[in-house]
């Protein structure tokens, strides 16, 4: 096992959840770095004692050094506060950019060549953030939410259709936020458009229960979702260590693609080995656009705010 994973505020929930599912696929080593130093190595040794039991050979490593993350493939940044109901992602702007502050200045001497994997929130200005905190190439810096925001809009129509969430193929664009995209016309059931098989009436009701998405979870749980934002997290990564190609929605840094320029907004991308490996560019209806550009815009008074 050569492969290393660091996780970043992986004694969190979020973070525990994609070092577990990374050691359970045994896709790397892990290291788990937490200013909760001790909490950290025990969450990690929790972890490592899970592998005999699934025949796994990642080894999970847990604490508060930095150089433990030397020569990482790829590093997640969960660190953050999470959400207490009723806040929204955005409310968690001031603080997390402080913590983003202190983390940057590690990628940049510890994992100078990963690939940044950002799942902290609000998390389109967070993965700004650390773009230009750290200088990294745009191909290195992939904010996971559309992955987490796509299966929640999958689970919601297998609720509503009773199909199996296999068939189901969801794409959501935009910031990962209240004004987030989900696309319809692109969503489909083995290959059959949401918009052929359900009233423009249920269609809606998914899309504002998939924007609603992480508050309904705090709402019940009393914080932050973890397993399904985990796994998202998780799924980017193995796509990029198995160079899989795969194409996921991810927030990425536009460059005038989709008309935006200079800013983080989810979008459909290639990731393999080298982080994205293509931004797919789909032709969109004056509504859809018009709703991509009303997001992204979101995303910029976040930016504005911590002037990055
Ligand atoms: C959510 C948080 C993680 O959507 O943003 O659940």
């Amino acid at each position: 096992m050569n492969r290393k994973v660091t996780v970043v505020g992986g004694a969190g929930n979020v973070g525990a959840t994609v070092a577990r599912s990374i050691a359970e696929k045994g896709l790397a080593d892990v290291v788990i770095i937490d200013i909760a130093a001790q909490k950290a190595a025990g969450v990690a040794l929790d972890i490592y004692e899970t592998c005999p039991i699934i025949g796994s050979d990642s080894r999970v490593i847990g604490g508060d050094s930095w150089e433990a993350a030397a020569g990482s493939d790829v590093v997640v940044i969960t660190s953050g506060k999470p959400r207490k109901p009723g806040m929204s992602r955005d409310d968690l702007v001031k603080d997390n950019f402080a913590i983003m502050q202190s983390i940057a200045p590690n990628l940049v001497k510890y994992t100078p060549n990963a690939i940044v994997v950002p799942v902290a929130n609000p998390l389109d200005a967070m993965c700004q953030a650390l773009y230009k905190l750290t200088g990294f190439p745009r191909e290195r810096v992939i904010g996971m939410a559309g992955v987490l925001d796509s299966a929640r809009m999958s689970t919601f129509v297998a609720m509503e259709l009773g199909v199996s969430v296999q068939n189901i193929n969801s794409f959501v664009l935009g910031g990962h936020g209240d004004t987030m995209v989900p696309l319809p016309r692109l969503s489909t059931v083995s290959g059959i458009p949401l918009t052929e098989l359900l009233s423009a009436d249920r269609i809606q009701a998914i899309g504002e229960r998939t924007a609603n998405g992480g508050a309904e979870i705090t709402k019940l749980v009393g914080t932050s979702a973890w397993y399904a934002p985990g796994q998202a997290a998780a799924e980017m990564v193995e796509a990029i260590l198995k160079d899989k190609k795969k194409v996921l929605p991810c927030s990425v840094f536009l460059q005038g693609e989709y008309g935006i320029d200079g800013l983080f907004v989810g979008v459909p991308v290639k990731l393999g080995a080298s982080g994205v490996e293509q931004i797919i560019q789909v032709k969109l209806t004056a509504e859809e656009d018009a709703a991509l550009k009303k997001s992204a815009g979101a995303v910029k008074e976040l930016v504005d705010v911590i002037g990055c």
